[in-house]
């Protein structure tokens, strides 16, 4: 008799953004002709920068001929987009990684979903509330949790992310092997300085640790004192795991590029306690079980790069950070505490009610989509989540909807 994964039945009904996709379908279909505005998914609307779809274009004609075919790549990316990655994301700011610490991936949400796989299953894992929900949901599906219950899962560290802290959680009280981390953070936009993030690194190395930081959304970073690196920090690449995209930074959510950073010096115990770099052994996962990024994306990435590119995705997050100042200072006129805005497109709002009501209320009375805090965590209750994901035209139209609704 086959039998299932017993823990996939401890994950919450369904996947927060397909809930919430399936919600406000079925809103659209009993309300055909209300205009809604999606200020709820990460998801962006600009189309991608003209250095991106010209060397795509480029690289798509290479492959219609026989003489610049290209088959499989290799699986951890191609060099010229490799090198590009450390000299502009990493050397450039003074953080020493090289290309064959990059592996290119087709999303930070599926490499930070695999890598929990490396580690063993008694494996203490931190991890925010209110967070991203993939970190916990493979752990989940992983069977490193006991069940639901009171709005967390059993088995799991949870560092509370609250107002109080200012949206940055502290070090455990309890020893953690493995922490998840994202800064600026999904969901509340806030960020952390390098000096926070040099004692959870310390941590790390004092503890045996290893971090797991997601650098998603680093490109709408303005203020320069703030990391866009965990390797910024001394000492992180013994005991960093980093993951960036080029979904948020240059619109290739429809695309699909992104990569992960596993430093040679970077290492886990094996069960005699000896060190293990994690470098093969992430490589050998890669090889195995994915097969590379098509090459005319890899070339779109690459143009990323170029003097054009570069000035074409900082217009990009330039306008969705012009849409964020416009939502937070709506927000705060309002009379509403919030936190992001300014160095992330997302603002995190305090509801002053249940999360889910809040997005019910503002969809029916404003036909605006938010995204629900306590689909993130126990601790977004009472939050939920804007977006700057739009047409600054549509931002300021939903803007003078809640601003009605709310009055
Ligand atoms: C979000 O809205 O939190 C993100 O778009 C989801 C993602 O990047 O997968």
């Amino acid at each position: 008799m086959i039998k299932i994964n017993e823990h996939y039945l401890k994950l919450q009904a369904s996947y927060l953004f397909s809930n919430i996709a399936k919600k406000v379908g079925e809103f659209q279909k009993s309300n055909p002709d209300k205009e809604i505005i999606r200020l709820g998914i990460g998801d962006v609307t600009r189309a991608l920068p003209q250095a991106c779809t010209e060397a795509f274009h480029k690289a798509v004609d290479e492959m219609a001929a026989d003489s610049s075919f290209r088959g499989y790549g290799p699986e951890q990316g191609y060099d010229f987009l490799r090198e590009a990655i450390v000299k502009n994301d990493f050397q450039s700011r003074g953080a020493d990684i090289a290309a064959d610490e990059i592996f290119v991936s087709d999303g930070a949400k599926c490499d930070t979903g695999n890598i929990q796989e490396l580690f063993t299953q008694d494996a203490r894992i931190a991890i925010p509330d209110p967070v991203y929900p993939v970190y916990l949901d493979t752990n989940v599906m992983a069977g490193r949790t006991g069940n639901f219950e009171d709005g967390r899962y059993k088995g799991i560290v949870y560092l509370d992310a609250t107002k109080e802290n200012n949206y940055v959680p502290g070090l455990p009280e309890e020893k953690v092997d493995l922490i998840y981390m994202c800064f600026p953070n999904n969901p509340t936009g806030s960020t952390i300085t390098k000096a926070e993030l040099q004692t959870w690194v310390d941590y790390a190395r004092e503890n045996q640790a290893l971090i797991l930081f997601d650098a998603a959304y680093e490109a709408f970073i303005r203020d320069e004192s703030l990391p866009k690196s965990i390797y910024e920090i001394e000492g992180a690449k013994e005991v960093a795991i980093e993951f960036r995209s080029f979904s948020k930074s240059a619109g290739f959510t429809g695309t699909r590029c992104a990569y992960t950073v596993v430093p040679k010096e970077c290492t886990a115990y094996d069960a005699r306690g000896g060190k293990q770099a994690i470098h093969p052994l992430w490589n050998r996962r890669h090889c195995t079980k994915f097969n590379g990024v098509s090459y005319p994306v890899q070339r779109a990435a690459e143009a990323v790069y170029s003097e054009a590119g570069k000035t074409q995705a900082k217009e990009l997050v330039t306008g969705y950070l012009k849409n964020a100042d416009l939502i937070a200072s709506e927000i705060k006129n309002l009379g509403y505490d919030f936190v992001g805005g300014d160095n992330s497109p997302y603002i995190w709002i305090e509801a002053k009610r249940d999360s889910w009501e809040f997005f019910d209320m503002l969809l029916d009375k404003a036909g605006v989509v938010c995204t629900p805090g306590a689909g993130f965590g126990k601790c977004g209750e009472g939050y939920i989540r804007l977006s700057a994901f739009n047409s600054y035209a549509n931002v300021e139209k939903a803007m003078a909807r809640i601003k009605k609704a709310l009055a």
